[in-house]
């Protein structure tokens, strides 16, 4: 696939379904599922925030559906409308395609399924969700990739009150530090551009305090700290490698716009020959046209409980 002619970012958003289902750490998951499914609250309640375009959604329903919960509330939060209008729609069409019946308006509400859902979608600032929720807490919080985003400490602090007694933290897909591109390009600049890329998601507005390139570990070391007792932690790394010349599904827009990240981000760098970068850019672009382009993030995934 060349360079597309335009980037969007819930297209984005849907062609990582396939990159973050290989990466997501099945021993967390799987503890995230036991706990949740032994809650005895009916309904379950999830608030999931910056929740993009349903993906993981439709991954805690097929989950919660095989076990013995009946009733699911969730309440799906994230800051664009353009992703929050996605998951609406594609979570209707999900959900129609597996038997559910979906109501209009608001909340959605699935049924004659093996499980009755309720998803009531938000456009909002999660800080402004915590802020003004009212009604009963949650059994779980979920958040996928977001607190790179965020400053850690406050997003959870914000949100803590949410959660009941003993309800659980799923917080997976959290960047940690290190970007890897095969084959290489130049070593020192390909170690460069990885450096500044990762200097440049820290906002230096906010002074550092976004959690930024070193998320995953800001993470552990936070929840590791606090009175949340720790359930499970490991890797969820991306990689992806073309197979037979090939990526799966979206996987080459996928990785185009990952460039198209970097070269955002690090265009017009102090520290980067403008010419020898955008060789650069050209150079991996070309290796995803030709199913040549393989790419490595780690990212960390936790697992903790409310006390
Ligand atoms: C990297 S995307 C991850 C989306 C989805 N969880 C996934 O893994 O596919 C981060 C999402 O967080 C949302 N977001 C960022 N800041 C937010 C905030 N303060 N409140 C709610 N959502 C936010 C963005 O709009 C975006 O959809």
């Amino acid at each position: 696939m060349s360079e597309p002619a335009t980037y969007s970012y819930p297209r984005y958003l849907e062609a990582k379904r396939t990159v973050d289902a290989r990466a997501l750490n099945r021993r967390v998951w799987s503890r995230f599922v036991d706990e949740l499914a032994a809650r005895e609250s009916s309904p379950v309640r999830v608030l999931e925030v910056g929740g993009g375009v349903g993906a993981t959604v439709e991954r805690i329903v097929e989950a919660l559906a095989s076990r013995s919960v009946d009733n699911l509330d969730y309440t799906f939060v994230d800051l664009e409308s353009e992703n929050v209008e996605a998951a609406r729609t594609g979570l209707r069409t999900w959900a129609e395609g597996r038997g559910y019946s979906v109501s209009d308006g608001t909340p959605q509400v699935w049924t004659d399924g093996p499980i009755t859902v309720t998803v009531r979608f938000a456009a909002a600032d999660l800080f402004d969700v915590a802020a003004s929720h009212e009604g009963p807490p949650h059994d779980a919080l979920v958040a996928q990739a977001v607190l790179d985003l965020l400053h850690i400490p406050d997003a959870l602090g914000a949100l803590a009150p949410l959660l009941a007694p003993g309800g659980l933290w799923y917080l997976p897909i959290h960047f940690d530090g290190v970007t890897a591109f095969e084959p290489r390009v130049n070593p020192d600049l390909d170690a460069r551009v990885e450096r500044l890329f990762h200097e440049s998601m820290a906002d230096p507005s906010l002074e550092g305090e976004r959690a930024g390139a070193h998320c995953g570990r800001r993470l552990l070391r936070h929840l590791h700290d606090s009175d949340a007792p720790f359930l499970e932690a490991g890797s969820s790394d991306w990689v992806v490698v073309p197979q037979d010349g090939a990526y799966p599904g979206d996987e080459a827009y996928f990785l185009h716009h990952i460039l198209h990240f970097i070269e955002t981000e690090l265009t017009g760098h102090p520290e980067l020959g403008a010419e020898a970068f955008a060789d650069w850019v050209a150079t991996r672009r070309q290796q995803v046209e030709t199913g040549e382009l393989i790419y490595i993030a780690h990212q960390l995934d936790v697992l903790a409980r409310s006390p």
